[in-house]
């Protein structure tokens, strides 16, 4: 990796000269959705993000921005880089989509609901534009890098006036301009992921907990999953910008972070000539002055020894682990491409609370997915009994445009996935009430993050495992740590009665 020139990222690509062309198509605009899946073995360059130049910086004077978000922790972090160069532009931001100058929608492609959500919110905002021409709506994120959603916004929403993907953002002041002074909707979309930008500004809310992004991209390919085609090839950030980061956060007061990435623990695979990988960033991750270090998503098949005995010292190392099995059965997770058995997943289950016997597992579990079998679905629901989860997220499988499932003969009914969905459901939600019922009587650690979303006379903290406990204290309780004894453990939450504080 090398630093290069970055000046390059300021230049428009809009020619007021030359006659604009009306694209039509996603190719119009030279993206291809099927380069995004090409693994190269192009370098990886790291570039520092330079100041955004004053004549840029000028545009948002005066103006207000609306920023809204959909997905993962991923979009929501990009979400963050966002807002940090609009307000460095100027634009203060607002939650009014119909007063704002600029209307962002940040999407997720991952399932066919999440894009229907979006387009439910532009086609909303027709009649806005309508009546203020002057406004600019933007479409970016995952949905952005899904070649049929641009030819649908392109032939079907033109009162959109810009789209741009997930690898582009540090080009939006360029794009905001070319989006001003063009008369044709500006898109920018990257098939290729480029380079990793670093010191990109950002906004982030709270000053409690803060995501980190280590690496991007996914090199996976799981068959239903849109994620490695609007997310580019894994790429690491460098460990000390990573380090470098956290401490800065830890600096600044932030009580909880949390490492980003599709498969976090595939980091470190992509650097040349160092071998570092996930266990050793943890391990380094360990000796910062932060009270919680959390991370979001492993891989069963990158989970290494290594990685399980870092964990295991625990100290700010928390001990959940989201462990997204998908099926519990193995023909299914061949067809998915998941490369591990419903075997090796128990095993690795049983290695991990071996050496941390109180970790909190959580998984993500897809019901449906094309063939599946009443018997293979009752595998999933036999998996779901022997780890006994802590919660899941439970998915119908959604077909995505250009994914090798897509081509699978999807033969279970709606109806059918509907059911499964639900007695998946109601086994995953008997147990994370029993786990929580163990908990009675038992104190716990919190983090105080605020009033509660329904009673403002009561205070919601997370624990070390990410569970939501309610209970009633004082408010200069927020922002610290606290230990509640657990008096009603119920399925999504727990209520408990403060003991002591902890200052930390
Ligand atoms: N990188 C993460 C997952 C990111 S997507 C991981 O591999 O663990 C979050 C979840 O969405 C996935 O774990 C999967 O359960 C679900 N998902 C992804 N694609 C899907 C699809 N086409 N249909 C239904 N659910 C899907
Ligand atoms: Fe998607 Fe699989 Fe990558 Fe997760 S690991 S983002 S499910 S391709
Ligand atoms: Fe959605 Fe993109 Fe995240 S598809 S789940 S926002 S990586």
């Amino acid at each position: 990796m090398s630093d290069k020139d970055y000046s390059q990222y300021f230049q428009s690509t809009y020619d007021p000269d030359k006659k604009k062309i009306r694209p039509k198509s996603a190719e119009d605009v030279g993206y291809s959705q099927k380069e995004g899946k090409q693994r190269g073995k192009e370098e990886v360059m790291v570039v520092n993000f330079d100041p955004i130049p004053d004549e840029l910086k000028g545009l948002g004077k005066d103006k207000t921005y609306c920023l809204v978000t959909f997905g993962c922790q991923m979009n929501e972090h990009d979400s963050e880089t966002i807002a940090g160069i609009l307000e460095n532009m100027g634009y203060t931001s607002t939650t009014n989509e119909k007063e704002a100058d600029i209307v962002l929608y940040n999407t997720c492609a991952v399932r066919e609901n999440a894009e229907d959500k979006v387009f439910g919110h532009i086609g909303a905002l027709k009649a806005v534009k309508q009546e203020r021409p002057d406004m600019i709506l933007g479409v970016c994120g995952c949905m952005s890098q899904d070649e049929s959603v641009v030819n649908r916004i392109l032939t079907k929403h033109q009162h959109v006036d810009l789209i741009f993907g997930t690898h582009n953002i540090h080009r939006l002041p360029i794009l905001l301009r070319d989006a001003y002074y063009s008369k044709e909707m500006v898109v920018e979309v990257w098939a290729k992921e480029g380079d990793i930008i670093e010191n990109m500004p950002k906004v982030r809310e709270g000053g409690l907990k803060a995501w980190v992004n280590i690496m991007y991209g996914c090199d996976k390919f799981c068959t239903y999953c849109i994620v490695p085609y609007t997310r580019g090839k894994e790429r690491s950030r460098m460990p000390e910008d990573v380090i470098a980061e956290v401490r800065d956060l830890a600096r600044q007061g932030y009580k909880e972070i949390t490492l980003l990435g599709q498969n976090v623990n595939a980091y470190g695979k992509d650097l040349e000539g160092r071998e570092y990988l996930f266990g050793d960033l943890m391990d380094d991750m360990s000796k910062i002055d932060v009270p919680r270090i959390r991370f979001t998503t492993s891989h069963p098949r990158d989970f290494d020894d290594h990685l399980i005995e870092v964990l295991a010292k625990g100290g700010n190392l928390v001990e959940h682990i989201h462990l997204p099995s998908q099926s519990g059965n193995t023909e299914i997770l061949k067809k998915m491409s998941r490369k591990y058995s419903r075997e090796q997943y128990l095993e690795l289950v049983a290695k991990i609370r071996k050496a941390i016997p109180n970790a909190v597992l959580t998984t993500d579990i897809i019901v449906g997915f094309p063939g599946e079998t009443e018997e293979q679905f009752q595998d999933t629901l036999s998996l779901v009994e022997e780890v006994r989860y802590d919660s899941a997220y439970t998915f119908i499988y959604s077909p995505r445009h250009g994914t090798p499932a897509a081509d699978m003969e999807d033969n279970i009914s709606e109806e059918v996935k509907k059911e499964r969905l639900q007695r998946l459901m109601s086994v995953v939600n008997r147990i994370a009430r029993e786990k929580n019922e163990a908990l009675r009587g038992e104190v716990v650690e919190l983090l105080v993050e605020g009033e509660s979303k329904n009673n403002p006379d009561v205070l919601s903290g997370r624990t070390r495992g990410n569970k939501l406990v309610h209970f009633v204290g004082p408010k200069d309780c927020i922002g610290k740590f606290v230990h509640v004894k657990i008096t009603e453990p119920q399925t999504w939450a727990l209520k408990g009665e403060l003991t002591t504080r902890v200052e930390v």
